[in-house]
């Protein structure tokens, strides 16, 4: 009988459980308290006989340890998840999340060619790692040729002393997608190649060995300069506002002939003149003309039935004019305090 009930009470407090605090209390009441379930086995212990009081004795003091022990258990366990409910706030306003900024440099980069975009040009690439072909010799600049010391660049690997059109370099400008380009399709097309170029200059606020141009290049029958300045012309006027002039002078490169830079009025002092511009009133963003004929035959292009001219920028420039920056450094240093004040130009 005293056997049986230890079994079921053994049973029992092993299978306990408790929600809060209080159910825990209403266990320890009605097993451990003196009124208890426990203590209420010794009346029936007294008339157990003498050489079986050792054993039940044993077995009703391990019910007692497990009946404590698993109470303190659920003790310590509602506790504990009492707390979390206490401190979990689910109507606090999260901590902020960090967002970040575009980079001043792409901002330009996307209105630049956002504007071209909506003149018909499509996005075309090429590789930062290219060949002296497709960087030089295919752009008409012969292999001893001074012109190639305009874009003095970083050599990778000389594949062959005694022929230089196939060194591997870091480009200098992205014309470089350009030959890549006409190499593979005919006219007509117009393109616009976006991208970082290399070149061995001294870093300084005016100059680095890294920088990003976006160059274009329209290529069809009948492309006539008139046609370049008209496209260089809305592209200003949009880019720096409705009234900027501009001045084309004329320049040198090897891949265009005639070849010009342009100027567009200072948008600082609006043509006035200022620091800024030197007292000109007029500052220099870009390089243009139309494609010399030896660059269309090198490329597989008939240039007796086809014309065409390009044009390439750096985005550095455009925007130090557009936002007034005038250390290059500061547009690789990733300081956030630099590129915080973008926040709101797009
Ligand atoms: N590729 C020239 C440069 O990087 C820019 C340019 C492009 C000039 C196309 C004329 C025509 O300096």
């Amino acid at each position: 009988m005293l056997l049986e009930k230890i079994a079921s009470l053994l049973e029992e407090v092993n299978q306990l459980k408790a929600k809060n605090a209080e159910d825990v209390e209403q266990l320890r009441l009605k097993y451990l308290s003196k009124k208890g379930e426990i203590n209420g086995l010794m009346a029936d212990f007294r008339n157990v006989a003498g050489d079986e009081k050792k054993t039940i004795g044993m077995k009703i003091n391990a019910l007692k340890q497990l009946a404590t022990e698993k109470i303190n258990a659920l003790k310590e366990a509602v506790a504990s998840t009492d707390s979390q409910e206490d401190t979990l706030d689910l109507t606090r306003t999260p901590a902020p999340i960090a967002l970040g900024t575009r980079h001043p440099l792409t901002i330009v980069q996307n209105e630049i060619i956002a504007i071209f975009q909506r003149m018909g040009f499509v996005m075309a690439d090429g590789p930062e790692i290219d060949d002296d072909k497709h960087v030089f010799t295919m752009l008409n600049f012969a292999p001893d040729h001074p012109a190639r010391d305009m874009q003095d660049t970083f050599f990778i690997e000389q594949s062959d002393p005694n022929d230089v059109t196939k060194n591997i370099l870091l480009r200098s400008h992205t014309s470089g997608d350009q030959s890549h380009y006409m190499e593979t399709h005919q006219p007509p097309f117009r393109i616009l190649c976006p991208g970082r170029v290399y070149r061995n200059e001294a870093i300084s606020a005016r100059a680095h060995c890294f920088f990003h141009q976006v160059e274009g290049l329209y290529v069809d029958k009948n492309v006539s300069f008139a046609d370049l300045k008209q496209v260089l012309l809305t592209f200003a006027r949009e880019m720096f506002g409705k009234n900027t002039k501009i001045r084309l002078r004329p320049s040198y490169f090897p891949f265009t002939e005639p070849s010009a830079e342009m100027d567009i009025t200072c948008n600082i002092c609006g043509g006035t003149g200022c620091g800024f511009c030197k007292h000109t009133g007029w500052v220099e963003i870009l390089g243009c003309g139309m494609v010399d004929p030896n660059v269309l035959e090198a490329c597989g292009i008939d240039s007796s039935i086809y014309s065409g001219y390009a044009f390439g920028m750096g985005v550095e420039r455009i925007t130090n004019l557009k936002y007034r920056v005038n250390d290059l450094r500061l547009f690789s240093e990733n300081d956030v305090r630099f590129l915080k004040q973008f926040t709101s130009a797009r």
